[in-house]
C-alpha cells in the first residue's frame, strides 16, 4: 500500500472515532511514521470535516533531560507536527514529564492521568528497526508500565537524524510500557520502508517475545498494522493478508 493511503486509513480511524465520540482520547506517536497521518488530520480540520476541539491526547514517550522547550523534546515535536495545525486544546495534550527530578513519580502520575481520562481509544504507533514500540526496547517486559528505559545504540543512531549530532541524542527516555499500550482500545501501527521489514516480520509472524517488543500486538484484540510494500516484503503470508484486506467488509472499518 502507498504511504499516503496508509495515512488516509489511519486518519479515517481517528475521524470515525471522533465523530462517534467527540471527547475521544488519542494516543500519539512521534518520529516519521505518523507524519502523514498528522498532515491528513490537519487538512481535514482545515476544511471543517473534522474537529478535535473536545479530544484529548497522550504521547507515548519523552526523552529524559531535555527541557520541554527543546525542539527535539517530543512535547515540542507534537506541538509543531499536530497541535498547532488542528483545533485540539494544547492543554489537553499530555506527555510523560522527562524533565522532572523525581522520574518515578512522573511515570506514576502519567499512568494515573491516562486512567483518569478513561484510557486511550486509538493509539498510533511506529516501530523501531530493533522492534521497539514507544521506547520499549528489546528485553522490555510484556507487562511493563510507564517507566524509564535506556535506548539501544541502534535507536540512538536511528534517531540521530533529528538531532545536531549523535552525541546529543539522550540515552534515557520515559515511555509507556507494553501493558500500558496494550490497554488502548485500538492500536494502529504504521511502518514504511525496507529498513522496517525485518522488525515487521518478527512482530507479525515471529513468536510473542520481549526480544521483539512489537510482537505483543499479537495479543491485542484490535490491532491494525498498516504497511507499504517494502515494509511488508519479508512477511511470509503477505499475499494472504492482502486478500483479507481487499475482501474486508466496509462495515467492519479498520
Ligand atoms: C516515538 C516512538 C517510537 C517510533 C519508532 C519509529 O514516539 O514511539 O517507537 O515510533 O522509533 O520511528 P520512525 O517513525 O521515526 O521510524
Amino acid at each position: 500500500m502507498q504511504g499516503s493511503r496508509l495515512a488516509g486509513l489511519a486518519a479515517d480511524a481517528v475521524e470515525t472515532l471522533v465523530q462517534r465520540r467527540p471527547d475521544a482520547v488519542l494516543g500519539l506517536a512521534t518520529g516519521s511514521s505518523p507524519l502523514g497521518v498528522y498532515d491528513e488530520l490537519a487538512s481535514r480540520c482545515a476544511t471543517g470535516n473534522l474537529s478535535l476541539r473536545r479530544a484529548r491526547a497522550f504521547l507515548l514517550d519523552e526523552y529524559v533531560g531535555l527541557p520541554p522547550e527543546h525542539p527535539c523534546a517530543y512535547r515540542q515535536v507534537i506541538e509543531q507536527e499536530l497541535v498547532r495545525r488542528v483545533d485540539i486544546d494544547p492543554a489537553a495534550v499530555l506527555g510523560p514529564h522527562g524533565g522532572r527530578e523525581d522520574l518515578g513519580a512522573a511515570c506514576q502520575d502519567y499512568e494515573h492521568a491516562i486512567r483518569e481520562a478513561g484510557g486511550i481509544d486509538v493509539q498510533l504507533l511506529g516501530i523501531g528497526t530493533d522492534g521497539h514500540i514507544a521506547f520499549n526496547e528489546p528485553g522490555s517486559s510484556l507487562g511493563s508500565r510507564t517507566r524509564i528505559k535506556t535506548l539501544t545504540a541502534r535507536t540512538r543512531q536511528d534517531n540521530s537524524r533529528f538531532f545536531p549530532s549523535l552525541g546529543q541524542v539522550p540515552r534515557h527516555v520515559l515511555t509507556q510500557g507494553l501493558a500500558t499500550i496494550g490497554e488502548a482500545r485500538h492500536l494502529v501501527l504504521l511502518a514504511t520502508g525496507l529498513a522496517k521489514a525485518d522488525a515487521v516480520a518478527a512482530a507479525v509472524e515471529g513468536p510473542v517475545s520481549a526480544r521483539c517488543p512489537a510482537s505483543v500486538l499479537q495479543l491485542h484484540p484490535h490491532a491494525t498494522i498498516l504497511l507499504d510494500e517494502p515494509a511488508a516484503s519479508r512477511l511470509e503470508l503477505a499475499s494472504y493478508y492482502r486478500e483479507c484486506f481487499e475482501g474486508k467488509p466496509s462495515w467492519q472499518g479498520l
